[in-house]
């Protein structure tokens, strides 16, 4: 009896199969009328030059740990992605948004015109201005000093931008490094009288390399800058996202929370 049910069953299931496919376009697969499969968020990669304390840097177990970081981890949690961050080396890094191969760039970046022209920037989220290293004993006391000698730069940076205006794009004077450290470092080693480059970096070194004999000079003269989330130029979608988990994290204090663990509490 029970072998009868289930062959009736069976007999049922393959007329109610073969009705049911009469119903559909001929040449349709059965596949297409099915709902999509829930498919798996895909994980958002995130370009990051991670020679930059306390922005973005690489901790003991390799991992990218930083103030952008937690920026962009909170922003994500908000938004429902998920993000994970890759070391991308600061040169290039502008073209890992265009070939796909990053989503989004956090690395302190500075939202220039020039740079709205290739990509699209998130709602800024810290303001930089840039800020002159020197030797201690130096006698150079505003921007204008350093025309006459060799100053160090990240290649390509904000800073690259303001010393080539004082200098001349191509002087011979400006020397140009793949990372803010290694300028750093050649200020110490004297291979250059001076390093330009954003306030955070350079005030986060010298307080880290009491022994360096540094010091630093700001100038009035140089403007205000706002770091942006960088997505690849008319991703619209995911920029909305962004800016609103900003929004949201800057309303329930996380933003601030983040900010104090990382700069302390007095404000900038
Ligand atoms: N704010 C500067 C700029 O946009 C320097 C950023 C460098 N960032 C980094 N992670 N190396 O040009």
């Amino acid at each position: 009896l029970n072998r009868r049910l289930t062959l009736t069953a069976a007999s049922l299931l393959v007329g109610l199969a073969l009705a049911g496919c009469g119903k559909q376009e001929p040449a349709a697969p059965a596949a297409a009328s099915a709902p999509p499969p829930a498919a798996a968020p895909r994980v958002l990669v995130v370009g990051t030059d991670a020679a930059y304390t306390p922005f973005e840097s690489q901790n003991e177990k390799g991992e990218v740990v930083g103030f952008d970081i937690d920026v962009v981890k909170a922003i994500a949690l908000k938004a429902g992605i998920e993000v994970k961050f890759v070391n991308t080396p600061w040169e290039g890094i502008f073209n890992t948004l265009e070939l796909g191969d990053r989503d989004l760039l956090v690395s302190a970046i500075t939202i220039t015109p020039e740079r709205r022209q290739t990509m699209d920037f998130s709602q800024p989220y810290f303001e930089a201005r840039q800020l002159i290293a020197v030797k201690s004993d130096s006698t150079v006391a505003k921007f204008d000093d350093i025309k006459k000698l060799k100053v160090g730069v990240q290649n390509g940076t904000t800073g690259d931008e303001v010393v080539g205006k004082l200098l001349g794009k191509s002087s011979t004077d400006i020397k140009r490094f793949e990372s803010t450290p290694l300028a750093l470092k050649e200020l110490e080693a004297g291979g250059v009288q001076a390093v330009v480059a954003d306030n955070g970096v350079v005030a986060h070194y010298l307080a880290n390399n009491p022994g360096g004999g540094f010091k630093t000079v700001s100038d009035a003269g140089f403007s205000t800058e706002q770091y942006g989330i960088a997505v690849k130029k008319g991703n619209a979608e995911l920029l909305a996202k962004i800016d609103k988990g900003l929004a949201d994290i800057k309303a329930d204090g996380t933003y601030a929370k983040i900010y104090a663990s990382h700069f302390g509490a007095e404000s900038k």
